[in-house]
């Protein structure tokens, strides 16, 4: 299990041993990569990022970061360079919107903060912490970063609402970062995850109801798990995926190529 032997990366979004971002780093340090931690600032949240994290690494590196605040990503990237010789990955698996607005019937009524709030932390900060992470990667030839979308960034879902507008931002965004950091062999990608239950999922109403229903229609007869994506993740990270950059890629059992 060494394909990530001597790999460094900075993973933002665990909250909990069930964050998608968990997964990722879980499945890339058994590959041998060492990953650091950005968690929302506050006590409370070191200390579920810290427990979740240590479950992966001993003594996991970890730092807050508002991805809202440009102050806080300078440091969260001037630090983890500072304490690393390279960074190899980036995982972008934030997302927020506010909850009231991500209801079925409301999408028309969403204000303009709360829509631009949801763009911002959700799609634009992967621009923002790709131009801080471009020096170190291109320094050391080149690296792999790669962000959470959802399928409800093409087709509705009812309820997804602006989260779907952001994630078509995040998708598109990525396709920009690839061309324009190409150059550095920085690959840029994004996986399409299936539904998994964790708190940002929790967020969106109405999910829960249509979970079986997804269940139902997916090619492998089962939902998505974790695991699913963190060994997808392993390959965007390793040189098993060299040739690949700009790409969305569906890790959702197969949902994504179903008309009814
Ligand atoms: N769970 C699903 O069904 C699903 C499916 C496809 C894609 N995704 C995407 O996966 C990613 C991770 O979500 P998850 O489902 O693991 O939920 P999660 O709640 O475990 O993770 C969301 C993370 O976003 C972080 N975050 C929110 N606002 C932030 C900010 N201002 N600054 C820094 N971090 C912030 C939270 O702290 C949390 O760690 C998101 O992009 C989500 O849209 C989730």
């Amino acid at each position: 299990m060494t394909l990530l032997k001597g790999k460094n990366g900075l993973i933002v979004g665990v909250a909990n041993d069930r964050s998608y971002a968990w997964h990722i780093a879980k499945a890339l340090t058994e590959q041998g990569a060492t990953c650091a931690f950005a968690h929302i600032p506050g006590e409370k949240n070191e200390r579920r990022t810290a427990k979740a994290a240590s479950k992966i690494q001993q003594d996991p590196w970890l730092c807050p970061c508002d991805a809202g605040s440009d102050d806080d990503l300078d440091n969260l990237f001037a630090k983890y360079k500072a304490d690393f010789p390279t960074m190899d990955f980036l995982v972008h698996s934030i997302a927020f919107a506010d909850r009231d607005w991500l209801k079925v019937g409301m999408f028309s009524k969403t204000p303009r903060k709360a829509f631009l709030d949801a763009i911002d932390i959700s799609a634009y900060t992967l621009s923002a912490m790709a131009g801080r992470a471009q020096e170190q990667m291109a320094a050391n030839g080149g690296g792999s970063i790669m962000a959470m979308s959802y399928y409800g960034a093409e087709k509705v879902v009812p309820g997804y609402n602006i989260m779907g507008v952001a994630k078509s931002c995040l998708e598109s965004t990525t396709r920009y970062l690839a061309y324009e950091l190409g150059e550095h062999n920085i690959r840029v990608n994004t996986i399409s995850g299936g539904f998994l239950r964790t708190l940002a999922s929790s967020a969106v109403g109405g999910i829960d109801s249509v979970e079986q229903a997804i269940v139902n229609k997916a090619p492998l007869r089962r939902g998505v798990e974790g695991s699913d994506v963190g060994k997808t993740a392993v390959f965007l990270a390793s040189d098993l995926s060299s040739g690949i950059s700009g790409e969305n890629l569906y890790v959702d059992c197969g949902v994504n190529i179903m008309g009814v």
